[in-house]
């Protein structure tokens, strides 16, 4: 006598219902752990499956090898149904270990992100080259200047509209007679007295006015100031230098042109435009500075004799050569200092 509940029967269908039950609680288990509940109620002792197994043992002798045959298939379906449900969630458990272990040898967390040059300062580079190529020098003069080298020396009058013409940061206290430099002509003038003739200078540099922060001005910017002070200079050679610089800056069809301007320090003045072969809406002329020839009072304000030496000047704005060459839409993109504008021009160092 057994206490455990009696055995049905050995039918067909009780052996295919089983092993449903069994393959459909296989397939329900989401993991290793529910896979072994399953098993334990579909497969272990005291599961239907096991039952009818023990089952066999009361079997007439005529059928057992049928009905040995029956149970023993369906045991082998069921544990082949375990068997690969079990390989396929070890599987997928080792993968997920594996995954959320994941080391990324590639991000070292102190490995330092390698800078690189802003892309004013590349520009600004590229443009003094060009000038160095040429035998130029660099100059440079301070961006708190005198108004005597902003303004009298470069021939505008105390009471010159011109004066007005360049939105001036006039610095405390007024007496000091200070401003941040709304240009980089002062350094004109300085490098007339400071330098031995003859002189051939680019100057680039920070200055000042006070304008709006917008798409297109900076209260805050760059130019570069080119100076050649020499016997026998002529507006051709300024025409020949400007050209030149444009056609390194923006490929062999650039080239310049001048309009009729006027600047206190340039005597004839004029407008510079670039043509632009490779502008984004089509080729076109875009204003780009201003130029001249040295006005002799400004040679003599720094002591030279214009009777013997004659010079020409220019000042770009360098934010609006980077617009033009980079198509940059907004200069505020050039002051905010954002990795991701300076990551376009490339990771120069
Ligand atoms: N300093 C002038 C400006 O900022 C540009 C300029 C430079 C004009 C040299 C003539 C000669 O507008």
């Amino acid at each position: 006598m057994s206490d455990a509940p009696e055995n049905p029967p050995i039918t067909p269908e009780a052996v295919d219902a089983a092993v449903q039950a069994a393959i459909d609680a296989v397939a329900a288990a989401a993991d290793t752990a529910e896979l072994k509940a399953a098993r334990a109620a579909h497969s272990a002792e005291g599961s239907p499956l096991a039952r009818l197994n023990a089952q066999l043992r009361n079997v007439a002798p005529a059928q057992k090898a049928e009905f040995g045959k029956l149970v023993g298939q369906a045991r082998g379906r069921v544990n082949q149904a375990f068997a690969a449900r079990e390989a396929e969630l070890a599987e997928a458990e080792t993968a997920a270990r594996l995954d959320a272990e994941r080391v990324d040898v590639t991000a070292l967390a102190s490995r330092a992100r390698v800078g690189a040059r802003h892309p004013m300062t590349l520009l600004q580079e590229q443009i003094a080259d060009i000038f160095v190529g040429m035998g130029w020098e660099i100059a440079e003069g301070p961006e708190l200047e005198h108004e005597w080298y902003n303004f009298d020396a470069l021939n505008f009058d105390v009471d010159h509209p011109a004066r007005q013409m360049q939105d001036t940061f006039f610095v405390d206290p007024v007496s000091r007679h200070l401003v941040m430099r709304t240009h980089t002509s002062p350094v004109q003038v300085r490098s007339m007295l400071e330098r031995d003739l003859p002189i051939y200078v680019l100057c680039p540099g920070r200055v000042y006015r006070t304008d709006e922060f917008d798409a297109t001005h900076l209260p805050v910017f760059t130019q570069f100031e080119g100076l050649v002070i020499d016997k026998g200079i002529t507006m051709a050679h300024l025409k020949g230098t400007l050209d030149h610089a444009a056609r390194v800056l923006f490929g062999p069809e650039a080239k310049t042109r001048f309009r009729a301007n006027y600047f206190p320090f340039t005597e004839p003045s004029a407008e510079l435009d670039l043509w632009h072969p490779t502008f984004k809406g089509g080729a076109r002329w875009i204003e780009w500075g201003g130029c001249g020839m040295v006005n002799p009072n400004v040679l003599r304000a720094a002591g030279i004799d214009p009777e013997e030496y004659s010079g020409f000047a220019f000042g770009m704005g360098i934010e609006r050569t980077l617009m033009f060459r980079s198509d940059v839409q907004d200069m505020r993109d050039m002051a905010e200092g954002d990795v991701r504008f300076s990551e376009q021009f490339g990771m120069v160092v």
